[in-house]
């Protein structure tokens, strides 16, 4: 049978569930190189998704490919819950060390982001003895029913499920570009910190808080960047409360902000470190990393998944972080940033009615546009000329290449973006983007 992305996409929608679907367009990936990928038509895109910040090594990396492979060809796995394998040691010793802070930590793996987070809720409550957990409104932390209770993002998320966890409260994510007090940032009295503290005072006694679960950068919804002061704040207020505060990294680590842990940024040593995503080198991992006296506050088998800490999964890892250090692909990432930023901005300026705003941590970057029909028809144009991109919220474009993407790429990716959005100008854009693009 001839394959093509009609072909693929059309037996997907007849033998998978849709439920785990957000479609943009009907393409089905079959390859890729770095931050190139080719779809079942023969077409390249330049990749400014990374598979969902899955992929931040980028894409078809032979060297990972020739460790799974030695890996796979002595034992592919064998399940730590009962015995010992090498590389689960290796790299949870290689995580504590680059971890921020001189405590002493353990790890705890699992298979996914998801499941990580529900360790971090099993850990903080059995930590604190405490019940009540604290989240915010936009929060994406995952899909399992612990992660679903501290999300809040989504309705179809919650919708006809049933009960999820007690005790989770959700406050207003410092969203400085669309202050919900209209305040400016020399008006700021830090008002949606404030709403924390007037509730300990009013309904949610904080010494029963078990955790604060914070996304250093809100992802999902709209990579909005917090100002180091709030985030600061935040930080005291949980250590004067004995509340932990536990860093929802699973996006935004492993050099996705131009440092290892995004927490960096704001200088802070959280109690609790949630990674996944593009830990396993593009196989599926998760894991908690955090100070000993937390990680062994439950007892066995609290948290424990066959599958987790795959033999070779982490392998894939360690040589995943092994080609980080030698490519220096933190510093990389950093520059790569500044350049695309400094790009997007000069879009900004010659486009001010459609580039309403540009925010970015390294190659974690938010593009804001008019709104969503704008948004879903620029998306759509990106995609069909070659740059594969999603949008978030209403009117957010989701930037997030590999970090191996160089800079002619970059060059390129920017000048489809200025050629898309002059077509969405002269109105050359098909009414198809809105029957294609359906997102978050
Ligand atoms: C910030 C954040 N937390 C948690 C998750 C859930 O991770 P996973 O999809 O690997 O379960 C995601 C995934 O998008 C995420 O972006």
């Amino acid at each position: 049978m001839n394959l093509s992305n009609k072909n693929i996409c059309e037996r997907e929608k007849k033998f998978l569930s849709s439920i785990q679907k957000l479609p943009y367009c009907p393409i089905a990936i079959k390859n890729g190189k770095g931050a190139l990928l080719y779809d079942y038509d023969g077409n390249e895109y330049i990749d400014f998704l990374s598979s969902a910040s899955s992929a931040n090594i980028g894409h078809g990396n032979k060297e990972i490919a020739q460790a799974v492979k030695n890996q796979m060809d002595q034992i592919t796995q064998y399940t730590i819950a009962y015995f010992t394998c090498e590389s689960p040691v290796l790299l949870a010793e290689k995580i504590i060390n680059l971890a921020p802070g001189d405590n002493d930590k353990k790890v705890l793996y699992s298979t996914t982001g998801s499941e990580s987070i529900d360790a971090a809720i099993k850990l903080s409550k059995g930590y604190t003895g405490r019940n009540k957990i604290i989240s915010f409104n936009g929060a994406y932390h995952g899909s399992t029913y612990g992660s679903i209770s501290i999300s809040a993002i989504s309705l179809n998320m919650r919708k006809k499920i049933g009960s999820l966890l007690p005790d989770v409260y959700h406050f207003n994510y410092p969203v400085c570009i669309k202050c919900p007090y209209n305040k400016n940032e020399s008006e700021c009295h830090l008002e949606c910190l404030e709403e924390i503290k007037n509730a300990f005072q009013m309904y949610l006694p904080a010494d029963e808080v078990a955790a604060v679960f914070f996304e250093p950068i809100a992802g999902d919804s709209g990579i909005i960047i917090p100002p180091k002061r709030y985030v600061k704040n935040l930080y005291k207020l949980c250590k004067k409360n004995n509340i932990l505060f536990v860093a929802d990294e699973i996006q935004q680590s492993l050099g996705r902000c131009g440092y290892w842990f995004s927490m960096e940024h704001f200088n802070i040593e959280p109690d609790l470190i949630v990674m996944g995503k593009s830990l396993g080198g593009g196989l599926p991992l998760g894991l908690v990393v955090g100070k000993s006296e937390i990680m062994e506050c439950l007892s066995a088998p609290a948290h424990a998944f066959t599958l987790s800490a795959n033999t070779t999964v982490c392998v894939a890892a360690l040589k995943m972080l092994e080609i980080f250090e030698r490519d220096n692909i933190i510093e990389q990432t950093k520059e790569k940033g500044s350049y695309l930023i400094n790009k997007l901005n000069i879009l900004k300026e010659k486009y001010p009615n459609i580039i309403k705003d540009v925010r970015g941590l390294g190659l974690s970057i938010g593009v804001d546009l008019p709104d969503k029909s704008a948004t879903k028809k620029i998306c759509y144009q990106c995609i069909k000329n070659g740059l594969l991109l999603i949008s978030l919220g209403e009117n957010t474009l989701r930037i997030q290449p590999p970090l191996v993407i160089t800079k002619n790429q970059i060059d390129e990716s920017t000048e489809i973006l200025e050629n898309s959005i002059n077509d969405f100008i002269s109105g050359k854009i098909s009414d198809d983007a809105y029957t294609f693009i359906n997102g978050w």
